[in-house]
């Protein structure tokens, strides 16, 4: 039997819903050669976005949609050798094609081809540098195939954020921008998990990729596709859940598509056919219980202040730390240091700010906090 929900993956088919105004758009972009910027708070949908749109344009023979993530890229070098693996495995179906073409079409580096025990990957393809300067030979590279084969190529660089920690990555960012802008039958779609770190490299008028393409702000999915989801895969196992109880789900994890994901999975798990009050409360501890290690790990690294911090932010204070009495009630030093503490935490990835809200990053944490603080 196919799981019913899926969670801490990109959804497949089988388990992706909504987005349909998205895929319209993102669908667009691609045909029409716009570069497109996807940004959201953590894990509401944005890898399994693109490969959606990616598997619904798999047929189109005028267009390659070439797949990168950019995760363990520590410095340019991994980078590019990274866009040629993917560009060259992707854009050539046949591995037989991999080797002759890797070296038509890249004269600096030199290509090996090797066989592994992994069934998923069975030939893999890397790359040798032999010239210092391959960076302009790999940035033309997918400008270069498209051409040549009348086709159009979208990159879609996932984890684009690491690009940004690399050393000098201003300069970095520029070089790419630069050629990036001026081809004609390739465009990009960038996007990633740190939206702090994404929105600073987009949305900020001095650095490089700033009004880059087209973007593509991921809204939570609406309830009521979560209704038709969750309601069908109890179904279709012979179980039932109320509406009220998804409600319920959807309001605990603030919208979050992983957190719904997750918990629906823990609820319909010890669910034999109707689901009950008490297995909703059950099934909130466990999921708590499942985060538990992380985030007593990440609170037991802050500063008091910073913890004072994010006692104000489960408090409801999110508007209002500025002001003496909440300085002095929550012992936060002084407004100075509310900056440097705002700061800190948003570098860690404990809260964030969408729009110009002030929130927890991790929409189930301010729960756990209530337990575990003992407020
Ligand atoms: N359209 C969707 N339909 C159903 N579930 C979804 C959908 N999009 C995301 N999810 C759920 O959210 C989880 C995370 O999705 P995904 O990895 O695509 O998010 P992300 O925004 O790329 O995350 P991150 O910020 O960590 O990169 C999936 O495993 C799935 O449980
Ligand atoms: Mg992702």
């Amino acid at each position: 039997m196919q799981t019913p929900f899926i969670y801490g993956i990109a959804t497949d088919k089988l388990h992706f819903t909504d987005r349909e105004a998205e895929t319209k758009r993102l669908k667009l972009n691609f045909e029409n050669g716009i570069n497109t910027i996807i940004i959201s708070p953590r894990r509401w949908g944005k890898t399994s976005l693109v490969n959606h749109v990616a598997d619904i344009m798999s047929d189109n023979k005028n267009l390659k949609i070439v797949r990168v993530d950019a995760f363990a890229c520590r410095n340019p070098e991994d980078f590019y050798k990274l866009l040629a693996t993917e560009i060259i495995r992707q854009t050539f179906s046949k591995t037989e094609e991999w080797f002759e073409n890797a070296k038509h079409f890249i004269s600096s580096l030199v290509p090996s081809i090797s066989v592994s025990a992994d069934p998923m990957n069975p030939v893999s393809l890397s790359f040798n540098s032999i010239k210092n300067n391959y960076g302009e030979d790999i940035l033309s590279l997918p400008e270069r195939i498209a051409s040549e084969k009348g086709i159009h190529i979208i990159v879609c660089i996932d984890e684009f954020q690491q690009i940004g920690e690399f050393a000098n990555s201003l300069t970095f960012q520029k070089k790419l921008r630069s050629v990036w802008q001026l081809q004609h039958h390739t465009s990009y779609c960038l996007y990633g998990s740190k939206r702090h770190l994404l929105v600073n490299m987009f949305q900020k008028r001095s650095y490089p990729f700033y009004k880059f393409g087209d973007t593509l702000f991921l809204e939570r999915i609406p309830i009521e596709y979560w209704q038709k989801y969750i309601t069908a895969k109890f179904q279709e196992t012979n179980k039932n859940i109320s509406t009220k109880y998804i409600e319920d789900i959807y309001k605990y994890v603030d919208g979050n598509s992983s957190y719904i994901q997750q918990l629906s999975w823990i609820i319909w798990s010890k669910t034999d056919d109707e689901v009950t009050d008490s297995i909703m409360q059950i099934s909130k501890s466990d999921l708590l219980m499942q985060n538990h290690a992380l985030f007593y790990e990440q609170i037991s690294n802050l500063t008091s202040y910073q913890l004072h911090f994010l006692m104000a932010l489960l408090a409801g204070k999110a508007n209002e730390l500025n002001k003496k009495d909440v300085i002095n009630q929550f012992n936060l030093g002084s407004s100075a240091n509310i900056a440097v503490i705002k700061k800190a935490l948003l570098k860690k990835e404990l809260i964030d700010i969408v729009g110009k809200t002030l929130t927890f990053a991790d929409p189930i944490m301010p729960h756990w906090l209530k337990i575990n603080l003992k407020l």
